[in-house]
């Protein structure tokens, strides 16, 4: 089953990367055709906005987004939608940092893509070690520019970006991850926060609940010789994964989950989504 885990972990091979950025003479020559068909290096976003809770319109929400997991994996309620991560069924018995079983969490994809875009998720995670909660922007070529909640580190949250350069066929993984804060109370995953990425064509600008706090330069993505900044149409994906299934996931998201404590059923609660086109 296709996760955000699978994206952003697995390793994978002989994918070819399209080649970014033509020049400008070719995209004005693009600009007469229709945005579908437009792969230059112009914007492409529609303005959106959706909240989550027992208004949402049913038939509005299957139109944007498309779940990835099973339809018991989550509800749409006056909460928000929740995206739940249910204990394995049978026994499961710890390996190193690893679980014997690892939960399928829930993850949806927009049915919309967007080219350089202002995206806010207002949203919480269940503050427990070994879960992820994630909420990305996503594209065929591999391009992802994420923030992360880990239930191991709840009084912080994570912001990332993989993006292969064109002659590369896996991005650099870790070379552009970083830890953020939260200037704003309550400190923790837990709480609903509002979480921003704010990506234009030259830098991507990361803010919590409306104070910025991290910007990563389009120039500062240079590495090996090639940029590794996104750049191609991409969808919304969120979602919420078990990371308890390889040694050095395990460890980076302070698995694996110990399901002796751990509540039977979690959920990351999504109350909102906002795609804001300024550039
Ligand atoms: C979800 O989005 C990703 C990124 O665009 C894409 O690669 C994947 O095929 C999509 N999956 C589905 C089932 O739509």
């Amino acid at each position: 089953m296709a996760s955000i885990k699978t994206f952003l972990f697995l390793t994978l091979a002989g994918v070819a990367v399209a080649v970014t950025t033509p020049a400008r003479w070719h995209l004005r020559d693009l600009q007469h055709l229709p945005r579908a068909h437009d792969s230059g290096s112009g914007s492409h976003c529609t303005p959106f906005a959706m909240t989550f809770d027992s208004s949402t319109s049913a038939s509005a929400f299957k139109r944007d987004f498309d779940p990835l997991s099973p339809p018991g994996s989550y509800s749409l309620d006056s909460d928000g939608l929740k995206l739940f991560l249910d204990k394995p069924d049978g026994k499961i018995a710890r390996k190193g940092h690893t679980n014997t079983r690892v939960a399928d969490g829930a993850t949806f994809n927009s049915t919309f893509t967007v080219r350089y875009a202002k995206v806010t998720y207002a949203l919480s995670g269940p503050a427990v070690p070994g879960v992820v909660t994630a909420a990305i922007l996503l594209a065929p070529e591999r391009d992802e520019i994420d923030m992360e909640l880990l239930g191991g580190d709840a009084s912080h949250w994570q912001t990332n970006v993989f993006a292969p350069a064109p002659s590369e066929d896996q991005p650099l993984y870790g070379a552009f991850s970083s830890v953020q804060n939260y200037p704003h109370s309550p400190k923790s995953v837990a709480s609903t926060h509002s979480y921003e990425i704010d990506w234009s064509p030259d830098r991507i600008v990361w803010s919590v609940d409306g104070s910025q706090v991290r910007t990563l330069l389009k120039a500062d993505t240079m590495k090996n010789g090639a940029l590794h900044y996104p750049s191609h149409p991409s969808r919304l994906q969120f979602g919420i994964w078990d990371a308890s299934d390889q040694e050095g996931t395990s460890e980076w998201a302070h698995g694996p989950i110990d399901w002796d404590t751990a509540p039977k059923r979690m959920a990351a609660v999504f109350t909102s989504v906002q795609v804001e086109c300024p550039y």
